[in-house]
Order: structure tokens, then sequence, then C-alpha cells
């Protein structure tokens, strides 16, 4: 059962992302997540990016709804849930779009993380100002309007004794070619149901992502046929990634 909080400041990032506080510290290792709970809507996942945060991308009716979210509006909460990143030195931390949001936990755990960031537009280069604080950033938008133009692939590899990967699914394996399986770690989603390992909609390969992740290091990832390839839609069944 979700546990009720109350929605603190809704914070416009971008024209399509908001980050919502609420009423609540959840404690929790870089990478878990939290199951969401809007009336008459159900539940979804959402990565933490502050103890008391989630910062969510509109892409479809659920999170249309958390955007419009205002302060002192109900939110369940259920977590935190599933595997997180462990801590590293000197990481690089590679994230595209708003998996970005989703490392910003990670940065501020991990001593002297570098940044590796891509994005379609400036806009999607969440927390730059902040990141800028804690290391070096290297940024690549499709358009060109910040850093290099191009995919975030163009900026690596980057040398680092561990990397952290969050991103669209397709970006991350590009990004698994490029980088030591050994020293990786990836973030991979998949849609959720029970979140607690019981019902096997969001498996992977056979791997429970609730549970098994959803951080997952890159020799399992590159083991796992459906990786890139495919997942279970809502239906369960069965649809490219
Ligand atoms: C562990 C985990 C952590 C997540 N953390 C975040 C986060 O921090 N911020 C954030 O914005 N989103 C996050 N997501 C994705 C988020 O749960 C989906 O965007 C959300 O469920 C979409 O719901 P919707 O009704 O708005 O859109 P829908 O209409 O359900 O979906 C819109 C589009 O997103 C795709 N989609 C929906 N759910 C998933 C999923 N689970 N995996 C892959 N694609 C999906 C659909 O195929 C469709 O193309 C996370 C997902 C997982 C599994
Ligand atoms: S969502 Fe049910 S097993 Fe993962």
């Amino acid at each position: 059962m979700p546990e009720m909080a109350r929605v603190l400041e809704n914070r416009r990032e971008s024209p399509w992302t908001h980050t919502l506080f609420f009423d609540r510290e959840v404690k929790c290792a870089p990478g878990q997540f939290m199951m969401v709970w809007l009336p008459r809507l159900g539940e979804k996942p959402f990565t933490l990016s502050y103890p008391n945060a989630i910062t969510v991308k509109r892409a479809g009716p659920f999170t249309e709804q958390l955007a419009a979210l205002e302060p002192g509006d109900p939110i369940g909460l259920r977590g935190p849930l599933g595997r997180g990143y462990p801590l590293m030195r000197r990481p690089a931390l590679i994230g595209g779009g708003v998996g970005i949001a989703e490392l910003r936990l990670l940065a501020l755990a991990s001593e002297k993380p570098i940044f590796v960031l891509g994005g379609r537009t400036a806009e999607e280069i969440l927390f730059h100002e902040e990141f800028r604080k804690l290391g070096p950033v290297h940024v690549a938008t499709e358009d060109g309007s910040l850093g290099a133009q191009g995919l975030v692939t163009s900026l690596l590899p980057v040398q680092a004794p561990a990397y952290a990967v969050c991103g669209p699914e397709r970006m991350m394996a590009a990004c698994l070619d490029l980088l030591p399986p050994e020293r990786t770690y990836l973030a991979i989603e998949r849609y959720m149901k029970c979140a607690v390992g019981l019902c096997g909609q969001c498996t992977c390969s056979g791997w429970r992502v609730c549970v098994d992740g959803p951080v997952f290091p890159g020799t399992w990832v590159r083991e796992m046929e459906d990786f890139g390839r495919r997942r279970r839609a809502k239906s369960g069944r069965w649809e490219p990634v």
C-alpha cells in the first residue's frame, strides 16, 4: 500500500520536465525508485532525484497528471524499491534526457565525479550548473545548442575507473558497446506492475528489473538478449524497445 504524502513544490526544469518535491524524505541508495500512486491512474515507477523529490518527463497520461500537481495535492509513495548503484570513486556519470536527473543523487554521493551528458537540446541538460560545481561536465546536444553537436556517444570513450549510465535504452546499448562492461552499471526501465518481483511484467531476459535491478552490472546486461531489443508492454505483449 502506498503511504500518502503532499506535494511541497512543483519546479519546472524545462518545457517537458518537472521536479516534484514532497513532504517526506526517503532514505535510499542512489538509483532506487518509488512507485508513485495517483487517484484513478494507479502506480508508476520513478527514480528519486532528491531524498524528497522525483524529476518527471511528460510522456503520457500519468506523467502529464504529475506535472500538473500543485502544492498541497496528495501523492502516494511506495518504496524505496530495487537495487541502486554501488558507491564509486571518480566515476563517469553518463546521462541522456531525463536519465540525467536519475544520476543526481549518485553524483552527490560520489567522490570526484565527471559528467557526460546528452540531450536533444540545451533544455534537456538538467542540473548543468549544479553538476559543474561537482566536476568536469562534457555535453553533446543533437541541435548543437549546448556543447558539441551530436549524440552522447560522440563524447565517448572517456577515461574513468567506473561508469554509470542512465537514459533511453538504445542510447545505453550504444554506450555499453564503447565502455568496459566490468566497470559499468546501467539503469534499465521496464513497464512495472507489482514492483516486488511477483508478476514477471518487468522481465528482461529473465531478470526482474524491479528487484534484481533497476541498476545492473554491464557484464550482466551484455548477456541480456532483450536489452536494447524488446520489452513487455502494459498488456504483457512483447514490443520493440
Ligand atoms: C525503475 C524506473 C524508474 C523510472 N524513473 C523515471 C524518472 O525518474 N523520471 C521519469 O520521467 N520517468 C521515469 N521512468 C519512466 C516512467 O515510469 C514512465 O515514463 C511513465 O510510467 C510513463 O507513464 P505515462 O502514463 O505518462 O505514459 P505512457 O502513455 O504509459 O507511456 C509513454 C511512453 O513511455 C513508454 N514507457 C512507459 N513506461 C515505460 C517504462 N517503464 N519503461 C520504458 N518505457 C516506458 C511507453 O511505451 C510510451 O512510449 C522510470 C521507469 C522505471 C521502470
Ligand atoms: S513488476 Fe512485477 S515482477 Fe517486476
